[in-house]
């Protein structure tokens, strides 16, 4: 079974377009929504806040919402890091603001965030601290990113970058989906772990492919500082590249080991096959 064939990913789809659907027709902000939102994306991170809450026992239709309020933040998040990285390039389209300028752009992250907290603000305190921490995490993160072309940037200010401005989102979205269904902190914190730990591989290996120039559907104009890029200071291609490769394995096997604390179940399954959808699988064959 592929990711795409999930019921979780579907209803996510639909979900997402039935809100847009609802909004005004003549209204500009639908427009650039339809741009943003409808042009595919792997919706990895409400994935894993619903079946998150599946795997501690909860309903997942009460989890919609809040995979909503995720999906919303992130795609704001990939608009206004566009802005600042100079992103022409997003899913194979034009970035927002190359299609609507920058201003418009702006706003359209700005209405995201908005909308995103009004469907998060019903969840309660636990799943709404969560969701704050990871805005914050996130511009942090991107803060240390922006400024890493311009400074001495080691593999220590690397980890602290990706685990802020990738991590933190994945982090929330797992912890938020286990508070939903109730489960205890320590489930909570386990599964905050266990996003944390996905959330790293997963930009090692996109910062990986950007550095053998491998990603198609999406270009920037000014790259940040990634760790084979670091490795190489003082390896040769082949070497950097194969470290990278096995941080990238030592991070999910972190990953896969938290997860395997929790109990069996089609969910987990589903958790583990994420988990190697968007880092392993994506690993070149060759370097
Ligand atoms: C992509 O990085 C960008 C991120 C992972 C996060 C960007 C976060 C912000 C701009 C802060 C936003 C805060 C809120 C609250 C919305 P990249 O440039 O390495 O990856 P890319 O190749 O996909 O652009
Ligand atoms: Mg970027």
């Amino acid at each position: 079974m592929r990711v795409e064939d999930f019921e979780e990913y579907e209803q996510i789809n639909l979900a997402l377009s039935d809100l847009i659907q609802k909004m005004d027709d003549s209204s500009q902000m639908k427009k650039m929504l339809n741009h943003v939102c409808s042009s595919g994306g792997k919706k990895i991170r409400p994935l894993i806040l619903i079946l998150s809450t599946e795997v501690c026992g909860g309903d997942k239709s009460r989890s919609i919402d809040a995979a909503l309020a995720i999906e919303l933040i992130h795609s704001a998040s990939l608009i206004h890091d566009d802005l600042l990285d100079g992103g022409i390039l997003r899913r194979g389209l034009p970035s927002a603001h190359e299609k609507y300028g920058v201003a418009a752009a702006l706003l359209c992250g700005d209405f995201l965030i908005s909308k995103a907290i009004t469907l998060i603000s019903p969840y309660g305190r636990d799943a709404v601290y969560e969701f704050g921490s990871a805005g914050m995490h996130m511009a942090e993160g991107e803060t240390i990113d922006v400024r890493s072309v311009n400074e001495e940037f080691r593999q220590k200010n690397y980890f602290e970058c990706i685990n802020k401005k990738t991590a933190s989102i994945f982090a929330s979205s797992a912890a938020i989906g286990a508070y939903i269904a109730g489960c205890s902190k320590d489930e909570a914190l386990r599964f905050h772990a266990f996003g944390e730990k996905v959330g790293i591989a997963y930009q090692i290996v996109d910062d990986l492919l950007e550095f053998l120039e491998e990603l198609e559907d999406k270009k920037s104009t000014q790259e940040s500082v990634t760790l084979p890029q670091i490795y190489s200071r003082t390896l040769g291609r082949e070497e950097a590249v194969e470290r990278t490769i096995a941080e990238v394995h030592r991070y999910v096997g972190f990953a896969k080991e938290l997860l395997s604390t929790f109990r069996p179940c089609p969910a987990r399954e589903k958790l583990f096959m994420i988990t190697d959808h968007i880092t392993v699988d994506l690993l070149p064959n060759r370097i």
